[in-house]
């Protein structure tokens, strides 16, 4: 178990620069998610920790050794593969044993750490079959257990639960949290998906377009987005944006006018906030409720039944659409007149340069 740190880390393919200036610690025992758009940079910079990729500018330490110009098999940290990459003819148990024999360890020590991790994942009944016969999720698992052998330093994943099934997935997400909690290994884990950010992370690397937008806790990145970016990308619905008419102070906290002529009262001090014409109010769903006293009104165009909630999307008097949360049970329809009831306190505003202001 190591640390590893990333010290002005760059690429370039040809002349297209891919990752740019990337600086950060992932912590001894921490499970990293790197989160993303396609295309942002993930795969690149998982692949350069690995070895599998040459970085052009920077420092790449594990633990206490700088690795950069090492090959990937003195590295000591296993990468694990989206496709698996398994040897067809070869049992779960050869599989596991095959990269230890490579190097010559010992017969029992071999058998000791394959028995172990197929413990640990509870492979033990499928230890004689083939690949052929496992389903996605413990071919996963087998890939998982050639990694966990080897006693490495720390585990990269790759989008590895993007070839599973979606109640598959789900299972599996869960079977990663509890393999982190009883390894306690240092993990980092690349996906686009924002709910396994969520709920795996201890910290979140949320990227796009070649840098880092944040670094933070899944509820810090929820709570304080650093940019508009995070604050679209992490949430499902997105949050709401409207482009704020006129900022004023109120003791202090911006005041803000939207496009209907509403006025919202937030928490987010006014002196950070530069009054230039050009700022953006924020606001997630849930913050954003269907109510018989709401202030502003509106018309449901959209109406999304999903069981524990539903979303109305709200056309408001100058034609803007506010996504907004009502009951599970709400008996809304679309064409309806609404009211809306915003809670300030919890609205984001965001500057020309898409800056992001939270609550105090
Ligand atoms: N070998 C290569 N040669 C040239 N360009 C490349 C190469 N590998 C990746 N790229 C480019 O680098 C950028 C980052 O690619 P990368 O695979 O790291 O993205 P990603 O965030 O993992 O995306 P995805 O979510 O789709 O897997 C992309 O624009 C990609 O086209
Ligand atoms: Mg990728």
């Amino acid at each position: 178990m190591a640390d590893i740190r990333l010290v002005n880390v760059s690429k370039q393919f040809g002349s297209v620069r891919v990752i740019e200036n990337v600086t950060m610690t992932i912590g001894s025992g921490e499970f990293m998610v790197f989160l993303g758009p396609s295309g942002c940079g993930k795969s690149t910079l998982l692949r350069m920790i690995a070895g599998l990729e040459e970085i052009d500018g920077g420092e790449i330490h594990i633990g206490d050794r700088r690795v950069d110009a090492l090959p990937p098999s003195e590295r000591e940290i296993a990468m694990v593969f989206q496709n698996y990459a398994l040897y067809p003819h070869m049992s779960v148990r050869e599989n596991m044993s095959f990269g230890l024999q490579n190097i010559r360890m010992p017969r029992d020590e071999i058998a000791r750490r394959v028995a172990a991790a197929a413990k640990t994942l509870e492979l033990e009944h499928l230890i004689d079959r083939k690949p052929g016969q496992l389903s996605g999720g413990q071919r996963q698992r087998v890939a998982i257990g050639r990694a966990i052998v080897r006693d490495p330093k720390a585990f990269l994943f790759d989008e590895p639960l993007s070839n599973l099934d979606a109640g598959l997935r789900v299972r599996t997400r869960i079977e990663f949290a509890q393999l982190h909690q009883r390894m306690k290994t240092t993990m980092i884990f690349v996906t686009h998906d924002q709910i396994e950010a969520m709920t795996l992370a201890d910290r979140i690397v949320v990227m796009n377009n070649r840098k880092i937008e944040q670094i933070g806790t899944p509820m810090e990145i929820y709570n304080r987005p650093a940019s508009r970016f995070v604050a679209a990308f992490v949430g499902s619905p997105s949050m709401n944006f409207l482009p704020v008419q006129q900022i004023s102070d109120r003791d202090g906290k911006v005041l803000v006018r939207l496009p209907d002529n509403s006025e919202i009262q937030t928490n987010i001090v006014s002196s950070r906030v530069p009054d230039d014409g050009k700022v953006t109010f924020g606001i997630r769903p849930e913050s954003v409720k269907v109510s018989a006293t709401g202030a502003i009104s509106g018309k449901a165009d959209v109406v999304e039944r999903l069981g524990e909630r539903t979303l109305a999307y709200v056309r408001l008097a100058d034609n803007s659409v506010l996504i907004a949360e009502d009951e599970g049970q709400s008996n809304l329809n679309v064409g309806d007149q609404v009211r809306l009831d915003i809670d300030g306190a919890s609205a984001h505003l965001f500057d020309a340069r898409d800056v992001a202001y939270s609550a105090a």
